[in-house]
Parts: C-alpha cells; sequence; structure tokens
C-alpha cells in the first residue's frame, strides 16, 4: 500500500497556498494531520513547514484516490496532486490562511505510514512538555516551532550579511579550551592523552576574541556556542548561542552606535519595522533609583520614587526604624488603581512577601485626603509632599515598600511589572530597548568574603575613576554596558584593559594573586605585553533575541534540541552512564551515587 517516490515534485508548500492561487494545478507534499469524512466526502489537512490546507476526495470524481485516502491516518506521509478550488459558499474559514481554499484531488500517493502519534501534532499545545521533547522530532512538526527556527535563520543570515558589509570577519573560536569567567561553573571534557587534565567548553569566547584583537584582526563577530553549567530557567539554557562581537580602536560609542546599527537591520530586514536610533540610555544608578533593576521594561512608566524622607520621621514606627537602620522607603502610583477592592490589594500584600517584604503599605487617593491604615500617622504636611512627590491625584493608589535597599528595589521591580501586567499597560507589539552604561566595576561577594567582577575581570574602569581604583574599588564605574529590550537582558560588554597594569591592579583586587592570575590566564597576561591595541565587544544573546521576536514565553521554543530544567535532554536522555571501559581510558572513576 505504499508507493514509490517516482517523480513527484513539489510546486508548492502547502501553507503558501491562496484564493489567487485558484485553477492551479499543484504537486503537494506533506504529512497527514486531520482526516474527516463527511457526507461521502474525505477531507483532510495537509501540512508542510508553511502551514496546512484542506485536501477534499469526491467519489463521484475521483473514485480511487477516494478509495485510498479512507486508509490515511495522522501523520501519514503523502504526495497529493490536484487542482486548487476555491471553498463553496458560506464554507471559508478566514481564521486559517489557507482558508479560503481547497485541492480537488487527482491522484493521492502514501509516500509512507506512522504509528499513532503520542499527542496530536497541531499549534494547541495540549501535550505535557515532557512528552513533547521526547518527541522532538514531532514537536517540531508543529508550524509554529517551525515558524521560530525559520526566523532564527533569518536573523542569523541578517547578522552575517551585516557585519560582512563593515569589513567584521566570523572567525571560529575553540570548543576543547581552558576555563574562562563568565561567572558560572565550566563543563569539563577530561583529555584522554593528558590523564588527570580536563578541557572546559567555553562560557563565551571572550579570551580568544580579545586575542584576535591583539594579533590585529580588527573586526570579529562569531555566531557562537556557549556552555555555563547554572541554574536553569525560561530565558536560559545551559548550552546557548551568542552574536559575539570585538572591535580594535574603539570608544563604548563605537560600539554602541555599531550595535543600535545591528538592531536597526535585523528589524527592517526580518520584521520590516523601523526602529528609532540611537536607543535611549540610563546609567546603572538611573535604572536602580527608576525602576528597580538593571533591565528595565520602559514601555511604561510606574516608576519608583524615593519617599524615605519624609516618611522616615514620620509617627509610624516602622518607617522610622527603617530610617534608622539605613533602610529605603520607596513607592510606586498605580494611576486609577483606587478602583481595587480589598482582596486585590491583599493580593499584591501576598505577592510581596515572595520577595521578602514584610509588608506592602497602600493609600487609595480619595476626593479628601487618603484612606490608608497609616493616615492616622502622617502629617497633612507630609501626605502633601509625598502627593506631590508622587504625582498623585483622585483614583490613584500608592503602594509603598520599607527595608533594606536592595530589597526594597527588587520588590517594587517585581510589583511594577507585575501590575504593568496585570493592567495591561505592556503593550505587546512594541519593542522599546535601552542602554544602561556606567555599572560598578565590582561588588563585593558576601558569601566569598571578596570582591568579584560585575561583567568579567577583563573589563575596563572609566578613565576618571582609576585613580579609586587602590583604595575604593567599590566606587568604580566600569566602561560596561547592556542593552535590554523589553525588560529582558539581550546583550552585555565593555570596553577591556589594554594596559597590563591596569589588568593586573585589577587581579589583584579581585583577590587574584599574580601567581593564580599566570596560572589561569597567563597566556592573556603575556599578550597584553606584545602591543595590545585598545579594544571592546559586546555579545547579544542570540536565543533570547529570537524570544523576544518571535513572543516566545519560553527559551525551549526557538532552539531545536533544548534541554530540560534540568539540564537533561529527553530525546536522547544525555547526559547518561557511560562505559566503564571509557571511563578507565579516561582515568576517571565515578564516586558512588546515593539514589541513583
Ligand atoms: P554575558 O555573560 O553578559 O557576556 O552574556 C551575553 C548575553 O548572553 C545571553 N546569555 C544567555 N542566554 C541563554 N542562556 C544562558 N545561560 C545565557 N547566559 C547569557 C544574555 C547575555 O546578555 N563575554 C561577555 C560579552 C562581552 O563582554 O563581550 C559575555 O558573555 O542575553
Amino acid at each position: 500500500m505504499i508507493d514509490l517516490f517516482r517523480d513527484l515534485k513539489r510546486t508548492d508548500y502547502c501553507g503558501d497556498l491562496r484564493k489567487q492561487d485558484a485553477g492551479r494545478e499543484v504537486t503537494l507534499l506533506g504529512w497527514i494531520q486531520r482526516r474527516r469524512d463527511l457526507g461521502g466526502l474525505i477531507f483532510v489537512e495537509l501540512r508542510d513547514r508553511q502551514g496546512f490546507v484542506q485536501v477534499v476526495f469526491n467519489p463521484k470524481e475521483n473514485p480511487v484516490a477516494h478509495e485510498k485516502a479512507q486508509s490515511l491516518r495522522g501523520e501519514y506521509v503523502v504526495g497529493v496532486q490536484g487542482t486548487v478550488g476555491l471553498r463553496p459558499e458560506g464554507t471559508a474559514n478566514l481564521k486559517i490562511k489557507t482558508g479560503e481554499i481547497e485541492i480537488i484531488t487527482k491522484e493521492l500517493k502514501i509516500l509512507n505510514i506512522s504509528k499513532t502519534p503520542p499527542f496530536l501534532v497541531e499549534d494547541v499545545e495540549e501535550a505535557a512538555e515532557n512528552t513533547r521533547l521526547k518527541y522532538r522530532y514531532l514537536d517540531l512538526r508543529r508550524p509554529a516551532i517551525q515558524k521560530n527556527l525559520i526566523l532564527r535563520h533569518q536573523v542569523a543570515k541578517e547578522v552575517r550579511n551585516y557585519f560582512d558589509r563593515l569589513g567584521f570577519l566570523e572567525i571560529e573560536t575553540p570548543m576543547l579550551t581552558k576555563s574562562t569567567p563568565e561567572g558560572a561553573r565550566d563543563f569539563l571534557v577530561p583529555s584522554r592523552l593528558n590523564p588527570g587534565h580536563f578541557y572546559a567548553l567555553p562560557q563565551s569566547p571572550q579570551l580568544f576574541k580579545q586575542i584576535l584583537m591583539i594579533s590585529g584582526l580588527d573586526r570579529y563577530f562569531q555566531i557562537a556556542r556557549c556552555f555555563r553549567d547554572e541554574d536553569l530557567r525560561s530565558d536560559r539554557q545551559p548550552e546557548f548561542t551568542q552574536i559575539d562581537v570585538e572591535m580594535s580602536f574603539v570608544t563604548v560609542q563605537d560600539v554602541q552606535k555599531t550595535m543600535e546599527g545591528l538592531m536597526a537591520h535585523i528589524f527592517r530586514e526580518v520584521l520590516g519595522i523601523p526602529l528609532t536610533t540611537p536607543f535611549p540610555v540610563l546609567t546603572y544608578d538611573e535604572a536602580i533609583n527608576r525602576y528597580g533593576v538593571d533591565k528595565p521594561d520602559i514601555r511604561f512608566e510606574m516608576e519608583l520614587k524615593d519617599v524615605t524622607q519624609p516618611l522616615g520621621s514620620s509617627a509610624f514606627q516602622v518607617f522610622r526604624d527603617t530610617l534608622q537602620g539605613q533602610g529605603a522607603i520607596k513607592a510606586i502610583n498605580v494611576k486609577g488603581g483606587g478602583t481595587f477592592s480589598r482582596k486585590e490589594i491583599d493580593d499584591l500584600a501576598s505577592f510581596v512577601y515572595a520577595y521578602g517584604a514584610k509588608g506592602l503599605i497602600s493609600a487609595k487617593i480619595g476626593k479628601t485626603g487618603w484612606q490608608s491604615s497609616i493616615q492616622k500617622f502622617i502629617t497633612e504636611e507630609e501626605r502633601k509632599k509625598i502627593d506631590e512627590k508622587m504625582e498623585a491625584e483622585e483614583g490613584d493608589l500608592l503602594l509603598f515598600i520599607a527595608g533594606p535597599p536592595k530589597m526594597v528595589n527588587q520588590t517594587l521591580a517585581n510589583l511594577r511589572l507585575h501590575l504593568g501586567e496585570k493592567l495591561g499597560r505592556i503593550s505587546k507589539d512594541r519593542y522599546q530597548f535601552v542602554w544602561i552604561l556606567d555599572f560598578p566595576l565590582l561588588e563585593f561577594d558576601e558569601a566569598e568574603g571578596r570582591f568579584v567582577a560585575v561583567h568579567h575581570p577583563f573589563t575596563a574602569p572609566k578613565d576618571e575613576d582609576i585613580p579609586k581604583l587602590k583604595d575604593h574599588p567599590e566606587w568604580v564605574r566600569a566602561k560596561a554596558y547592556d542593552l535590554v529590550l523589553n525588560g529582558s537582558e539581550v546583550g552585555g560588554g565593555s570596553i577591556r584593559n589594554h594596559l597590563r597594569e591596569i589588568q593586573s591592579l585589577l587581579f589583584e583586587k579581585l583577590g587574584m594573586g599574580e601567581e593564580e592570575a599566570r596560572e589561569r590566564f597567563g597566556f592573556l597576561l603575556e599578550a597584553l605585553d606584545y602591543g595590545t591595541p585598545p579594544h571592546g565587544g559586546i555579545a547579544f544573546g542570540f536565543d533570547r533575541l529570537i524570544m523576544i521576536l518571535s513572543h516566545s514565553e519560553s527559551i525551549r521554543d526557538v532552539i531545536a534540541f533544548p534541554k530540560t530544567q534540568k539540564g537533561t535532554c529527553l530525546m536522547t536522555d544525555a547526559p547518561s552512564r557511560v562505559d566503564p571501559k571509557q571511563l578507565d581510558e579516561l582515568w576517571i572513576k565515578v564516586k558512588e551515587i546515593k539514589n541513583s
């Protein structure tokens, strides 16, 4: 019952056909999505990577094909030759792109059969994600996912076009390498030829791209795979892709301009959307003060305002204690939030507990003043000052959080996003970029008891802050920049230390002695002694960018073969145990693992 595959040349993709094609003879190749038998006619949905189209088998017009069509089941592979016809009056389905037409079959070829799939291969995702990942080849047949992979290809192609035009060279860097510090754990690969020695998979091509600048290659880019053993989230994978860039003889502004050009090029060529450049800029301090985070979604307002004064000196004890304990009191104004019910406000209070807040204080702005549990502690004058700061009007809702500044910012940042979503203030089809500049170079890590690099140890300090590096490293700002799109960090980079003394001083401040620095990055330190040009660069999270462009909720929807939250591949069953012989060759012995 399976036909030979001969002389079947596809003329069109199923999903591309429209009513303008009516009357054309077509040959389609694809998979059966559904079969329905209605009043003697058989209708099937035939699917390929562009979508699906309805195919009709009429026993009166073509009894042979109709007879054969009775055996069709989901995911059978078929070839259909027929004519594109307009659907009869009143039967068009305008919700589907091919909904105004159908194929009147002349010949049906069954090219392969299929077992009943464990889930229906359709864009309505009813199957559990784990089942879909186990049968990823079936899941990947869904046009929605194929659309993401097509978009991914188009963006990669335009990245290459853009950089090529500007004289950048795409250069590959090694996968088997030495640890590069990007703040996560390394994936290690044992070396058979060097017993007891390990390669690390690159967390990024950082050191190699700097070396390429020292070598005079001048302008480098790479669509590069990176590997980081870290806790996974909806926008993080252990194995992901960066658009990685490095340039010689550049300032922060040069890198910004080149990258704005890249974004504008991608948006214009792939999505047909014009972007306005230059993108807005916020300093790190401004971002934290106004939005509570260093990756603000600036598509809507509801900014955080500091009301430590006058509230810290009011009669409300919690606020007085906050001020005494060097804490902060900040608030947001939910415009029109005066209509929130008691229950809705209680729900917001439960929301903030998750971020460590002890409580949420609210004030509804009424005609004659506040309706709030704290109004009796606040003087008329204090209330007026706050109303003015918060630009409060009748019908608004003020929400206050008090406590350690970091917690206050984090909590309000999340509350702001939650309310932005809840109130529909975030316009889904807007793309709002913002640069974050002037990050701190170092931050004190309480757990490790030492300074760590906020970006990575090769980032240069701002020229005017270099004198502070010796005594007050915590005050030094970096020549670093992040690019944020709709509240997601899509890229980050910096101007690097091309001067040996500064790089060595920085390692020292990071608690890394000359010896350790030599051991880990000796090759870079050595190379810095041989005429290193000023240079800088950036890397974009390619998967994250595609996620935003395709409005995907999960990074797994834009990667063909992703890992689960636990870092496993359900289709191949990786990672897996290996043959003891293999381990022997690598001089490795696995400790006994309990409960496995
Ligand atoms: P950084 O560590 O900021 O910089 O990474 C750059 C961008 O890569 C994306 N990203 C990830 N995407 C998916 N899964 C992950 N686990 C993951 N980790 C990071 C983010 C991030 O903005 N070498 C430097 C760049 C430089 O200085 O030039 C670097 O890797 O979108």
